[in-house]
């Protein structure tokens, strides 16, 4: 299987998103995949221009010249996509808008009746070689559900689109990933996004019980503690 993580964060590899990302994908290599990994902070995808190009006069290519031809060109070739990237005001930042906004280079303009989906029109995609997608997601909250409308507008996207939804590693209290008093506390965490990395590979989408897993809390206390926490670092930045 060949996977193509795109990383949204505009920290780009000092990431939170990178730091579950990249046992996630030892693990997807454990298990036999091949991983390639696009960030977004390096590409600096610009909006589209919504001239529709890319349908009309330059089929597939999109004629904003900083580099997003080529990136999609290495990451086309996957049958998964991992869309990574922080929870940005209850959705994913900007980066990845823009980035995905230009994907529209990818499906063809005629409108056709998707008769799996109850004859509700879409447009073919040019490519049948991405067939399923993933969500990873940090957030700084401690509660699980300030995810809910990013998770269930990705859902309904992969849905839309015709994408087999493989799953979501979210993460509340994600700022904790880049503290280094926590990594010892982390260690056990790391482990089992390796196994989820696996587990996707293995049996093509993320079980249940596995996605609540990774949700834990990271701290004993949970929210309460968490905001404590949280509370003491800043007014110790505050002064
Ligand atoms: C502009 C902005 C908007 C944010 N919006 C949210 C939000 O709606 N909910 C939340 O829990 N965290 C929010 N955060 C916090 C980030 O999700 C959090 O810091 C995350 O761990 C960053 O991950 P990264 O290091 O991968 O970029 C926001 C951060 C920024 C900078």
């Amino acid at each position: 299987m060949r996977i193509a993580i795109i990383n949204g964060s505009p920290r780009g590899k000092d990431s939170c998103t990178m730091r579950m990302a990249v046992p996630l994908s030892q693990g997807m290599t454990d298990a036999g995949a091949q991983v390639n990994v696009l960030h977004l902070a390096e590409l600096k995808p610009l909006p589209c221009r919504g001239c529709f190009s890319c349908w009309f006069r330059t089929p597939e290519k999109c004629v904003i010249d900083d580099g997003y031809n080529e990136a999609l060109a290495s990451i086309a070739v996957a049958e998964l996509i991992v869309f990574a990237g922080p929870l940005y005001h209850y959705h994913m930042p900007g980066l990845m808008k823009n980035f995905l906004d230009r994907t529209i280079t990818m499906a063809e303009p005629w409108m056709v009746p998707d008769q799996s989906r109850g004859g509700i029109s879409k447009h073919p995609p040019r490519g049948k070689t991405i067939n399923s997608v993933m969500l990873v997601s940090p957030c700084g909250f401690p509660e699980v559900r300030h995810f809910k409308p990013y998770s269930d507008w990705f859902k309904a996207y992969a849905q839309m689109t015709g994408l087999k939804w493989a799953g979501e590693v979210l993460r509340p209290m994600g700022e904790l990933l880049r503290a280094e008093e926590m990594q010892p506390r982390l260690a056990g965490y790391y482990t089992d996004l390796r196994a989820a990395g696996a587990e996707v590979v293995r049996e093509g989408a993320l079980r249940p019980e596995t996605e609540i897993k990774l949700q834990r809390s990271l701290v004993e206390g949970g929210a309460e503690e968490f905001r404590a926490m949280a509370n003491r670092h800043f007014a110790k930045i505050l002064g």
